[in-house]
């Protein structure tokens, strides 16, 4: 068991599928929680893996630690361009590219990356952190006491939709506007109809034309602190055009959205399966330091990241052509037991809590890393001071996503 007491066990097991026939791409292994036992056999007997038949087309599927760094840092040759296919396996509809850096090469990545990086500078962080501990300490303050209640809802997506609104300086009443726009945007890898992507153009489009109006009131104010008067004074970014605005817009919604939603709520179930190491977190607070790194490589809140093959390359003694999907399998290369001591276990005082593939590396590492943990940080630390252990209720709801890792609804008890 890897995973946990929640692991189902519906389906052929991995060991019952042909290597050449497994694909784990495939979403309801994420749902169902299946996925673990498929990676270990990959990284085992195929670490360099062509899966030829998925819902998402072919692709390579790569699950070491090792081999992904070497993908993740040659952006030379993996490309993560949006015309190419983008960043994640399935690629993006070529009728609604939405240009945004994450899924740009250099030059333009790294210009408008720069513009956008401030926001998170040592100095930004330390203003903004007095904002989301009085926010946390609200949403703390309010949860009910000796009854069950979705810990999704109620802490993990209300917190990190404050946060993004402080980010943009964002209507605070019409917050909830930010989750809307991010869920639709990541649906892009479920979405399969053509009446599905209409609505999700139309929705997209709509917040667009909502930022549109952000911007031109800011344009005409004086560079303020949030993103969106950083991104229309900006050299690299101020010309953009709508789509690209846009495209840029939903980056830093989703970039600040799931992922450290989901890691609140993994962060909890983390600790719920393993009691030993709650305890040791209640009897030394201290090691929520070593602890938050240790929940995003535990939860990997994005399973992976795609590239495309600019030209024919080795890796891992396959023949990798050009054109070709390449899959960095984030989840897997941090189960690698030959760089990750115990690589399987939850432990929250690790000796180098940091080394993980989470936030990825190469010139497309996480942008918010160190926004991202302290948020995780500062709702521990504010955790810890006013409850005794929280309990998990019953199975979380998994997302069906093979992207995003995460959790529909969680629910939890909290004993007075
Ligand atoms: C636990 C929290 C987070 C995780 C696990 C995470 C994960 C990632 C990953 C895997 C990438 C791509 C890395 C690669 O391709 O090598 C990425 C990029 C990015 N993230 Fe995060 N992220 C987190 C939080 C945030 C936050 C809070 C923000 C900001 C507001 C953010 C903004 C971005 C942006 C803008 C990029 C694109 C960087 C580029 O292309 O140069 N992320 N993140």
């Amino acid at each position: 068991m890897l995973d946990g007491p929640f692991q189902t066990t519906n389906g052929p097991t991995a060991a019952e599928t042909p290597l050449d026939k497994i694909d784990v791409s495939d979403p309801a292994l994420f749902r169902d929680n299946r996925l673990w036992e498929y990676f270990e056999r990959l990284r085992k007997e195929d670490p360099v893996h062509f899966c030829e038949t998925s819902r998402y087309g072919s692709y390579w599927a790569v699950t070491k630690y090792k081999d992904i760094m070497a993908v993740d840092t040659n952006h030379q040759v993996f490309s993560s361009e949006a015309e190419l296919g983008g960043i994640t396996i399935r690629n993006q509809q070529t009728d609604f590219i939405l240009p945004m850096f994450i899924a740009m090469d250099p030059p333009k990545h790294d210009e408008q990356r720069k513009t956008v990086s401030p926001i998170v500078s040592p100095d930004n962080l330390a203003k903004l952190e007095g904002t989301i501990r009085n926010r946390v300490c609200t949403i703390l303050d309010g949860l009910p006491r000796d009854e069950e209640f979705n810990w999704v809802e109620r802490v993990s997506i209300e917190l990190t939709t404050q946060m993004l609104a402080t980010l943009f300086d964002f209507p605070w009443e019409e917050r909830h506007l930010l989750t809307h726009w991010s869920d639709v945007t990541t649906q892009e890898n479920e979405v399969v109809t053509e009446e599905g992507m209409e609505y999700r153009r139309g929705e997209l489009r709509a917040c667009g034309e909502y930022f549109v109006n952000l911007w031109n009131e800011r344009v005409n104010e004086e560079p303020r602190d949030d993103l969106i008067s950083m991104l229309c004074h900006g050299e690299a970014t101020k010309d953009m055009d709508f789509m690209e605005y846009l495209g840029n817009v939903l980056l830093l919604i989703v970039g600040g959205n799931d992922t450290t939603r989901n890691s609140l709520t993994g962060g909890l179930l983390a600790l719920s399966e393993n009691p030993d190491q709650y305890d040791k977190l209640m009897a030394d607070p201290s090691l929520i330091a070593t602890m938050v790194p240790e929940i995003i490589r535990w939860q990997t809140p994005l399973a992976h990241m795609r590239r495309t093959a600019l030209e024919d390359v080795e890796l891992g003694g396959k023949q990798i052509k050009k054109g070709d999907k390449v899959i960095m399998w984030y989840v897997s290369g941090n189960r690698d037991t030959d760089v990750i001591e115990d690589a399987d276990k939850f432990i929250i005082d690790r000796a180098r809590p940091r080394q993980h593939l989470s936030f990825g590396f190469g010139i497309h590492r996480c942008v918010g890393n160190r926004l991202g943990e302290m948020q995780l940080r500062i709702v521990w630390e504010e955790v810890l001071k006013r409850f005794p252990k929280i309990e998990v209720v019953g199975k979380p709801t998994r997302v069906f996503s093979s992207f995003v890792k995460g959790y529909e609804e969680m629910f939890v008890r909290i004993p007075s």
